[in-house]
């Protein structure tokens, strides 16, 4: 098919490559509760908690190397350049692939000021009281949209929603808001809608289409299929 893809990317495309998801059987949030790590409030309470959490995430993913399914899909925005791809994961997995992405929940290899908004490229460790390059505060924290913050990029994501002809959401729970909303948003403007997955989601029911299976697998036999058409 011709026409315009917009890819949803999750947790599950980089769990081959070593990252854990978050709510699988030995997800993250099943070891750490997001209250005491994800949100404002557990950054205000106790800084150097939260720190240490991302350090030991920015340090991991910063070892982590690409998998057949990043790699796909920077085959398929090569041969088919109109191709978003909109990221909820922090890793730098896609762009390390070659790939141009939306991150809509931040970047851990990336710090951001919370006094002047100023964004830094993270050291690999980050501590409590970290100084702004900028103004100087020391309101360092790591640029990571927590959950009761906005998401990134929101309105450029709708309008890429507003202009697909095909959504496929990739190794997604379907667990979160707005991005567990993107299936609806695209095929209320007219998109077919494909989920792959190791497992069926929260919002599988929403898809007109689905191939289960290891993202290192189901990925690239689905872009050598598109790119086949
Ligand atoms: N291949 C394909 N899919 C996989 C694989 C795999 N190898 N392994 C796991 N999955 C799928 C799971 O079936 C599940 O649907 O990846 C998904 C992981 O779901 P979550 O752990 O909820 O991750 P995600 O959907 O990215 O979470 C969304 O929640 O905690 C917040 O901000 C965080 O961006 C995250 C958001």
């Amino acid at each position: 098919m011709d026409g315009k893809i917009v890819i949803l990317t999750g947790a599950g495309i980089s769990a081959e490559s070593g990252l854990g998801t978050f709510r699988d059987e030995d997800g993250l949030w099943t070891k750490v509760p997001i209250e005491e790590v994800a949100t404002p409030e557990a950054f205000a309470r106790n800084p150097a908690k939260v720190h240490d959490f991302y350090n030991m995430r920015r340090v991991r993913a910063a070892e982590a190397q690409p998998n057949a399914a990043h790699h796909a899909l920077t085959r398929l925005q090569t041969e088919r350049p109109e191709t978003v791809i909109v990221t909820q994961n922090v890793d730098a997995l896609h762009e390390r692939a070659g790939a141009r992405v939306i991150h809509m929940h931040g970047e851990l290899c990336r710090a951001l000021c919370a006094a002047c908004d100023h964004r830094w490229d993270a050291p690999p460790e980050m501590s409590p009281g970290a100084a702004c390059p900028a103004c100087g505060a020391p309101k360092a924290r790591p640029d990571i949209v927590w959950f009761g913050e906005m998401p990134y990029h929101m309105e450029e994501i709708a309008g890429h929603l507003r202009a697909a002809d095909l959504f496929v959401a990739i190794g997604t729970s379907g667990a979160v808001y707005p991005a567990a909303g993107f299936v609806e948003e695209a095929r209320m403007a007219g998109a077919e809608t494909l989920e792959l997955n190791l497992n069926r989601s929260d919002v599988s029911a929403a898809f007109d289409a689905h191939a289960l299976g290891p993202a290192s697998e189901i990925v690239p036999a689905w872009v050598d299929e598109m790119l086949a058409r």
